[in-house]
């Protein structure tokens, strides 16, 4: 089967010009100017753009978390991403305290395998680095997985020590892997939640107040210094706030390159909606939203290259589920529904106000995240070769988001209401139609395990 997308107006992280993308089978032959080609199917891409398909390199389907699993299956989730333009997602597995990463790995394949709509890839969260632990980082790698997520947060969960970050550090620089991290001082915030639950405060606004921007800041500069001491190419997830942006700025001065992912919620989002009682729970994440001021740093970020991805730490949960901490803000189940919106938002807040350039978005939301994390050049652009993973999108369509038309497992949207300029239209998943029109074309299996090469912490 071959195809045809005619004068589009085709976007990468470098190009942008009209012209033609021939494919065949599930790969891009050809990409140029009136292409000399006939096709099975033609697609006239006439006043569209014609961009890579977006990978959000930060994603929790179906994770067992705080009493409860986030409410996106891997065929809700995969499904509601190709809807907003996202072909590729990476998960998070958890592994248990006291078993192996080997378990961790067979317990979310299990979950994944036949069931993802839209092609998946998978970070390892190391909770309990020891030496056995140790012994399986090669083996992960072997098998495709070759970023380790560590937590400096969620104490007496997810939270590992520094003994254990340095150690895993060397073993993962060894084997040609990456950590990641949530950076935010786990101990700090465990005194504060606790502080704020003795004076009676339970409300959702707490749960901000008990991760103050200092927690961030502190975390990300300890990361730093640790990774730049191992040598191990480091990544900080959802980073929110100045002060841990300034303090990867720092770490610039020493000639050294730690990758940073914001997401979406916290360029467009601030922490004024903690004030709405107990619908504040919607927001309820980890790190909380910020301040004003924490928005405009996280922009110049990007435009200055210190921020590399734009993800979303899609953790979605339902009224009902984030109503488990209806008395308490601590049991409120940590995360919001958005992996259907990062593109879309991103374009209409960044793009069409001007905010990033077109070139910019394209990186952000897909070249990047493939080459950091070792997808690239078969994912994350439009060249001869890659996977045809496309998108076609309208710069101009106006349209509103809302609960009622997502395709999220949540019975609310954290963007309801939110009017936007730019749509997907139709996206290929290698090779295929997978989006039409507001229709998934496919059934869920049809999403693929992606293998990813070891990193280099250089992009
Ligand atoms: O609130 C969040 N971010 N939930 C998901 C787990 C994590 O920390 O990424
Ligand atoms: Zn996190
Ligand atoms: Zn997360």
């Amino acid at each position: 089967m071959t195809t045809l997308i005619k004068n589009g107006r085709i976007v990468t992280s470098a190009d942008d010009f009209i012209g033609d993308i021939f494919i065949d089978g599930e790969t891009i032959k050809a990409v140029g100017n009136d292409l000399p080609v006939t096709a099975d199917k033609v697609i006239d891409a006439s006043g569209l753009l014609v961009m890579p398909g977006g990978i959000d390199p930060h994603v929790h389907l179906e994770m067992p978390f705080m009493g409860t699993f986030s409410s996106d299956t891997y065929e809700t989730g995969t499904r509601a991403a190709l809807h907003g333009g996202t072909t590729c997602v990476i998960d998070f597995i958890l592994q248990k305290q006291g078993n192996s990463l080997r378990a961790a790995f067979d317990e979310w394949s299990g979950r994944a395998t036949g069931n993802a709509v839209g092609d998946y890839s998978f970070h390892m969260a190391v909770t309990d680095f020891n030496d056995s632990t140790r012994q399986e980082i090669k083996q992960m790698v072997d098998e495709g997985i070759t970023s380790f997520k560590t937590f400096m947060a969620y104490k007496g969960a997810l939270m590992i020590d520094d003994r254990q970050m340095v150690g895993l550090m060397d073993e993962v620089k060894a084997q040609g892997g990456m950590v990641t991290v949530h950076a935010t001082n786990g101990d700090v915030i465990d005194y504060l939640i606790q502080k704020h639950k003795s004076e009676g405060k339970f409300a959702p606004l707490y749960h901000y107040l008990s991760q103050p921007e200092v927690t961030e800041a502190e975390a990300s500069e300890r990361f730093a210094d640790m990774a730049n001491f191992s040598g191990c190419p480091g990544y900080i997830v959802h980073m929110t706030c100045e002060g841990a942006l300034n303090a990867i700025r720092q770490a610039t001065r020493r000639n050294q390159k730690v990758f940073v992912e914001t997401c979406i919620q916290y360029l467009v989002l601030d922490a004024s909606l903690y004030e709405k009682n107990f619908d504040g729970a919607k927001w309820v994440m980890s790190p909380p939203l910020r301040e004003k001021k924490d928005q405009e740093a996280l922009w110049s970020g990007i435009n200055q290259g210190l921020v590399q991805i734009v993800a979303t730490d899609h953790c979605p949960f339902t009224w009902e589920q984030k109503n488990m901490g209806k008395d308490d803000f601590s049991k409120i189940p940590n995360g919001h529904p958005a992996i259907e919106h990062r593109m879309e938002l991103l374009f209409s807040e960044g793009v069409n106000k001007g905010r990033i350039s077109l070139n910019k978005f394209v990186e952000v939301t897909s070249t990047n995240p493939a080459k950091i994390f070792g997808m690239f050049p078969y994912k994350g652009t439009l060249g001869a070769g890659a996977d045809a993973d496309i998108i076609l999108f309208d710069p101009n369509e106006k349209h509103t988001v809302s609960v009622n038309s997502h395709h999220m497992n949540t019975n609310y949207s954290a963007y309801e209401g939110w009017e936007l300029t730019g749509k997907v239209k139709t996206v290929l998943l290698r090779g295929t139609v997978v989006i039409d029109d507001n229709k998934c074309l496919v059934e869920k299996g049809y999403g693929k395990f992606v293998k990813r090469k070891k990193v280099s912490g250089v992009v």
